[in-house]
């Protein structure tokens, strides 16, 4: 093959317009923002071969159509809609692998990113300085002037300890600014994780130190128009990443989340019991019923809230997830005495037995609702 013509080759990228530089920008709900972004991108890249993939999780206020328009008169402006899924992370990771160009940035769509950095940004990666470029609010010259200070104080916080826990060398792991080689996000995808927020110390955390990184500072802005999608849930998400890093991903926020909410429910078991004995006046094993049914039932509703929020089951499928739960935990039920009675028959010890039995009913029934509850879809 002739040299000039090998695919990838940077003449080939510019005569045939090919993008040198894919900018990310997950959206939800953010119409009256893109085409802003858009003309900024236009007015600030120059020179540069650029193309901007939005990721929209098919936002209710139609951003995605916006985006289409756009796309229809610039072929530099590609849309990826996504539908039945939500998440800040996963969007980046989509965007990032649906583009080819060499190097990738993730911006927010509310100009809260200072655009101006990225051509500085570019030439840090192209120049073989750096193969990850961070926007950072906590570098000399950076700053988040516009965060609350109950948000500041976090976000300072949960910094510190992504730190120390993960052992992360940069000034600013939240950020959502970056830019990054793509041959380099490639390796590391597979092991990202598509929930939450923290797209960039999961990045920095995965690559244990591997990644040549600088940091830019910028200012991070207030938000152009809408509002921020943040909620008290991502200390949650937080927790869940330093969690599952720092045990090589063998215990997840999810399976903790959901062992804690059995907790609860022996508490509720109990509570009911009491409640139809001691009140009721009910036969014991009528109570004992009853105390396991309430109990699974409030497991269900804790476990659709917190441990799979980002799955939640709506409308009529919580009824026919509610009865796959009574299912699979009444098996669960079976295996754990099961197991219990076999530990106890080699090992009549009551505590040992009785807590590998639960141990056993609370990973077959984390491990069965994943696959037949809260199933992906
Ligand atoms: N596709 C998709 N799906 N996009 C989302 C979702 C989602 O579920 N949630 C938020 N976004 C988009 C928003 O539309 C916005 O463009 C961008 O992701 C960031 O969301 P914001 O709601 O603007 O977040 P923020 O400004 O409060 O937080 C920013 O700063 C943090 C630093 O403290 C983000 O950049 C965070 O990633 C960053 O950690
Ligand atoms: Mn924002």
């Amino acid at each position: 093959m002739n040299e000039a013509i090998r695919p990838g080759s940077e003449n080939v990228r510019q005569t045939m317009g090919l993008p040198t530089l894919s900018i990310v920008v997950p959206t939800f709900n953010e119409r009256d923002n893109v085409a802003k972004l858009y003309r900024k991108l236009e007015a600030v890249l120059g020179e540069v071969a650029w193309e901007v993939v939005f990721v929209d999780d098919n936002s209710p206020d139609g951003t995605w159509s916006i985006v289409r328009d756009l796309a229809r008169q610039d072929g530099r402006v590609r849309c990826v809609r996504r539908v039945g899924r939500r998440g800040l992370s996963g969007a980046c990771i989509e965007g990032i692998l649906a583009s080819s160009a060499p190097y990738a940035a993730v911006m927010d769509a509310d100009l809260q990113h200072d655009e101006a950095q990225l051509p500085k940004m570019l030439s840090l990666l192209t120049s073989g300085q750096a193969e990850l470029v961070v926007g950072s609010r906590y570098v000399e010259g950076g700053s988040a002037d516009s965060f609350d200070s109950k948000r500041a104080g976090f976000s300072v916080f949960a910094t510190s300890i992504a730190k120390r826990v993960l052992g992360v060398g940069i000034a600013d792991p939240m950020s959502g600014f970056f830019m990054i080689r793509r041959d380099r996000f490639e390796e590391l995808a597979p092991k990202l994780s598509t929930q939450g927020f923290k797209i960039l110390l999961d990045v920095v955390a995965t690559a244990h130190g591997e990644l040549k990184t600088v940091e830019v500072p910028f200012t991070f802005g207030s938000r152009l128009h809408g509002e921020s999608k943040l909620d008290s849930m991502v200390a949650l998400d937080f927790l869940g990443l330093v969690l599952a890093k720092f045990t090589n991903d063998v215990v997840s926020l999810r399976f903790l989340l959901f062992a804690m909410v059995g907790g609860t429910g022996l508490v509720v078991h109990l509570g009911t019991l009491f409640i139809a004995l001691e009140v009721l006046g009910w036969p014991f094993p009528e109570a004992q019923a009853a105390g396991a049914f309430v109990a699974m039932t409030s497991n269900f509703i804790l476990n659709n809230f917190l441990t799979y929020r980002d799955q939640r089951l709506k409308g009529f499928a919580i009824l026919g997830g509610l009865l796959a739960f009574y299912l699979v935990c009444s098996v669960g039920l079976f295996a754990n005495v099961g197991v219990a009675f076999s530990v106890y028959d080699q090992e009549p010890i009551w505590w040992l037995a009785g807590a590998a039995g639960a141990l056993m009913g609370v990973v077959w029934n984390y491990a069965m609702s994943g696959l037949f509850v809260w199933r992906k879809r």
